[in-house]
């Protein structure tokens, strides 16, 4: 295989999030990095938005930013709508006009959650919340764009940094005996390392051939293999937290399996948040792991972190 020496820029949005984190260590062999956090681009300020990319003139946008309180958004619609569709139509648009590549991630939130088995790209979105009706519109307008692109659409993301379920699940065991847990809800737990990692891989083989990278355009799904409740996710944490011999953590025993409609939150969530991913393992010629594999992972880290 005739694999080109290009010179590539790539530029990182969102650089201090979950998957943001992990794509500065991922992205970095790939070409010239140039990462931004919030605090080099706000996206409330489009025109500066605009005039980085102009600037820099990237081959590959990679937007990791986003207006992620689901439960917030619910009060804060204009916010969410000017980062999750507003900023995503300029890069879009900005993509297009530099032939750049823009990649973008979503959310399982698109969904209404209603169908029994995992969520096919094409099947029909419906979102229930402010969060996923401005995600759907940021795709939207990548489409309308025509620019080069990749939606990865993605669900119930942790990584050992920020505030996810797994931080959480660990942090409430400490603090509390009993904890209620929804057990209604099924998911793939999907760490924002395997994001950034399958990221890196698909940039790295629609550079090879541009031309077959034209096929390539358009939305997968890219979570972990398998499916567990939260419920179930949670004990299995405090579990394999337990291993390390942490004594401040509360029993499996001591977490209460609960309704949806017993843990009632400002945005509602799909009762079935599955992706299947066969679309991208195939075009990608991928395998991903099962849930368990990273989680482990992520547990060992956070205890070796402390010692
Ligand atoms: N988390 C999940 O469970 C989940 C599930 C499915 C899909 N997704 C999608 O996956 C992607 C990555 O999610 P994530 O969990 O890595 O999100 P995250 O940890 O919340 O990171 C989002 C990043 O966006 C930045 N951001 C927010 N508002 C901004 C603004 N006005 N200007 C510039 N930057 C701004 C945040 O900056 P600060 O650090 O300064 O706040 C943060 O670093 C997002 O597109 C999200 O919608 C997430």
């Amino acid at each position: 295989m005739d694999i080109k020496a290009v010179h590539m820029k790539l530029l990182l949005l969102g650089a201090n999030g979950q998957v943001g984190r992990e794509l500065q260590r991922s992205l970095a062999p790939l070409g010239e990095l140039k990462a931004c956090d919030r605090s080099t681009v706000d996206f409330f300020d489009l025109a500066g938005l605009q005039n980085l990319v102009r600037n820099y003139r990237p081959d590959v946008i990679v937007n990791a930013a986003a207006y992620t309180d689901v439960d917030k958004a619910e009060s804060e619609e204009a916010k969410a709508y000017k980062i999750n569709f507003e900023a995503v139509d300029l890069l879009a648009k900005e993509a297009k006009a530099l032939n750049a590549w823009l990649i973008h991630y979503s959310t399982d939130y698109i969904f209404d959650g209603t169908k029994k088995d995992a969520y096919k790209e094409k099947d029909e979105t419906n979102p229930k919340s402010v969060y996923g009706k401005t995600k759907l519109q940021g795709e939207r307008a990548i489409i309308q764009s025509k620019c080069k692109h990749l939606i990865l659409r993605t669900s119930w993301l942790y990584s050992i940094y920020g505030n996810n379920f797994l931080n959480t699940i660990i942090r409430l065991a400490k603090e509390k005996k009993k904890l209620r847990v929804v057990s209604d809800q099924i998911g793939a737990p999907t760490s924002a390392e395997l994001v950034a990692d399958v990221t890196s891989l698909c940039i790295f083989r629609i550079l090879q051939d541009d031309l077959l990278s034209e096929d390539i355009i358009g939305i997968y799904h890219l979570t972990s293999t398998g499916k567990v409740s939260w419920y179930d996710f949670a004990k299995y944490v405090i579990i394999e937290a337990q291993k390390f011999g942490d004594i401040f953590l509360t029993n499996p025993e001591n977490i209460i399996a609960v309704n949806t409609s017993e843990y009632v939150l400002p945005a509602k969530r799909p009762a079935n948040s599955l992706l299947n991913t066969q679309k991208l393992c195939k075009t990608f010629n991928l395998y991903l792991p099962s849930w368990q594999i990273h989680a482990d992972r992520a547990i060992k880290e956070l205890y070796l972190r402390e010692v």
